[in-house]
């Protein structure tokens, strides 16, 4: 999620979550190539598995940061067909390309054919006045010539003027049964549904129909509710650390960070959900704040492990 996730981000949940998968923020191609900003491909060994998520309608430079990626060593590379940014809409990618299917074909043939890494596709359910299932069939049909068969589906409409970004994740209604119904129609794809949702009972539900569930926004603000993913969904133990273990082993990663130049606040900003639920998650919260001021941990970190219930 562009602002909020970052490598180190996927440390601290991948220290929750031993088998989630991550994905980095979506990276825009022409940032890599032209802008020169490969510290965007950075991330930790611990982060595996992980994917990077791409925007652009280029092939060739797609393809070319595909290779880069998979150099890297990122475990896949997804392609953003879902953002409705205006900034993103006036470079051809995000959202707009799902009126351009032959388009997001070629590109995804083109990734594939270029890495031995999986490829896949992050989509909304149509644009604009495109809200019927025929679309999305439609779309699918067409983009699944591609050979790819990862199809993560934000179950929304993206609304591509009238809507800011922010408006456009939560006013555009849910329809996870046009999800499920892709499943029914593409048995052969897997089909992640993604959109609201917001606790493990509720993925269950949702595994029933689909084959994954991605989640967003929950996990960023409650890190700590991905800690059963393991015994829930795998059939092996989950995370039995706490989160005042999860915390000091995140201030070690950060310590070890500021070395290498990373910066305090940067790092510090994710920890704000880990507190989520506590008696005392607002006195946390300040504490990180006043970290980030001060851009220093030295004497804080005790105060923040004890600010903790458990
Ligand atoms: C601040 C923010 C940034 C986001 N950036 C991205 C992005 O870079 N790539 C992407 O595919 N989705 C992005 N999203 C959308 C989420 O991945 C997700 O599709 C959406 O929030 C709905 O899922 P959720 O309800 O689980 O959050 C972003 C969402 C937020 C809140």
């Amino acid at each position: 999620m562009m602002q909020y996730t970052d490598m180190h981000d996927r440390y601290l949940l991948r220290l929750i979550s031993k088998k989630i998968f991550l994905y980095t923020e979506m990276i825009a191609t022409g940032s890599l190539i032209y802008g020169k900003c490969l510290d965007q491909l950075d991330f930790n060994k611990e982060e595996h598995p992980v994917g990077i998520q791409l925007g652009g309608s280029d092939i060739n430079d797609l393809v070319e940061c595909s290779k880069m990626s998979e150099q890297r060593g990122y475990d896949e590379i997804n392609l953003n067909v879902g953002c409705p940014s205006d900034r993103v809409q006036k470079g051809k990618f995000g959202a707009c390309l799902m009126l351009e299917p032959n388009l997001v074909g070629d590109c995804l043939k083109n990734m594939q054919d270029a890495v031995n890494i999986p490829v896949s596709i992050k989509c909304r359910l149509g644009i604009d006045e495109n809200i019927s299932y025929e679309f999305l069939y439609n779309f699918i049909s067409i983009v699944k010539e591609s050979g790819i068969n990862i199809f993560i589906i934000h179950a929304r409409n993206g609304i591509l003027s009238g809507l800011s970004p922010r408006q456009n994740r939560n006013v555009p209604p849910l329809k996870y049964d046009y999800v499920y119904k892709l499943k029914e129609d593409f048995p052969e794809l897997e089909i992640i549904i993604n959109g609201g949702i917001k606790s493990l009972e509720e993925s269950k539900t949702h595994l029933k129909k689909v084959d994954g569930v991605m989640i967003g926004r929950a996990a960023y603000d409650n890190p700590f509710m991905l800690k059963d993913i393991e015994s829930n969904f795998y059939n092996i133990d989950s995370c039995t650390e706490s989160k005042k273990e999860i915390l000091n082993k995140y201030l070690e990663y950060v310590e070890m960070q500021l070395k290498n130049g990373h910066n305090l606040s940067k790092m510090m900003k994710h920890l704000f959900g880990l507190s989520r639920g506590d008696k005392y998650a607002k006195t946390f919260r300040i504490k990180i704040i006043e970290i980030m001021k001060n851009n220093s941990l030295k004497g804080h970190k005790e105060d923040l492990e004890k600010l903790l219930v458990y």
